[in-house]
């Protein structure tokens, strides 16, 4: 349902061009969970930024079933980013004069009850029933990527875009970040990109990139079909 074709990404900086990405290919199917792997530098944001439709691409296109980007006007994308996009980085960026249950509204396509509601729903699943009411500086860091977690759901997106989520917190909560993030297959995609390959564990495909380019496809499933997914 997502694929690029043939990325690559330069940056221009003080001295120069650095070339962030090579002629990447990538797909993305639905109901996936797809791990990127690499050390720090490799790409891996940028990759993120692309698929997502924040960076233009130097060359190569993105398509979302079969639409390029390059096609899109920047409110077509805007919008794709609202709606078919959930976001979830290594820092929660939450609005801080907010509330746990406010944040999360921040994404909700309509501001009702019924998505208050749903709101609430969701950030019971992920234990944060009786805190809907705390503002961040009063949540745990586990607690307040739980209501970053939330917020990237709550518009139901086909996609989830998650850029080091557990950067930040310990392993048990990394852990537990990852099993949540991770049961979002259900319902939609998963790409997490990483450098800690323990939070990949159960991922259906891993893309390992070092210098912006991939070095290895590691197709983990047996799937239903058998089909292979690359
Ligand atoms: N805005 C930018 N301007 C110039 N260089 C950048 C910019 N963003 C990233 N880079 C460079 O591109 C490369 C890839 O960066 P990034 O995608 O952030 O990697 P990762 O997320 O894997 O750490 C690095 O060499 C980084 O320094
Ligand atoms: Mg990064």
């Amino acid at each position: 349902m997502l694929h690029g074709e043939n990325l690559t990404l330069n940056y221009k900086d003080g001295e120069g061009v650095v070339e962030a990405l090579h002629e990447i290919s990538f797909r993305a199917d639905d109901h996936q969970f797809i791990g990127i792997l690499g050390p720090s530098g490799c790409g891996k944001s940028s990759l993120l930024y692309m698929l997502s439709g924040l960076r233009k691409p130097t060359k190569g296109e993105v398509y979302l079933d079969d639409r390029p980007y390059s096609r899109m006007s920047e409110n077509e994308r805007v919008g794709l980013r609202r709606t078919e996009f959930g976001f979830v980085f290594q820092q929660h960026f939450l609005i801080n004069y907010l509330t746990a249950l406010e944040n999360v509204m921040v994404s909700a396509p309509v501001q009702d009850k019924a998505h208050a509601e749903q709101a609430k729903a969701l950030l019971a699943d992920l234990g944060l029933g009786t805190k809907l009411h705390r503002f961040p500086y009063e949540l745990s860091g586990g607690e307040r990527q739980r209501v970053a977690i939330a917020r990237a759901m709550i518009h139901r997106p086909r996609i989830i875009f998650a850029d080091e989520p557990t950067g930040l917190l310990d392993r048990r909560t990394g852990l537990q970040v990852m099993a949540i993030l991770r049961s979002y297959r259900e319902q939609g995609s998963l790409i997490a990109v990483t450098h800690n390959p323990e939070i990949l564990a159960e991922a259906d495909l891993i893309m390992k990139l070092r210098d912006g380019q991939i070095v290895s496809v590691e197709d983990r499933v047996t799937r239903r079909s058998g089909e292979a997914v690359l």
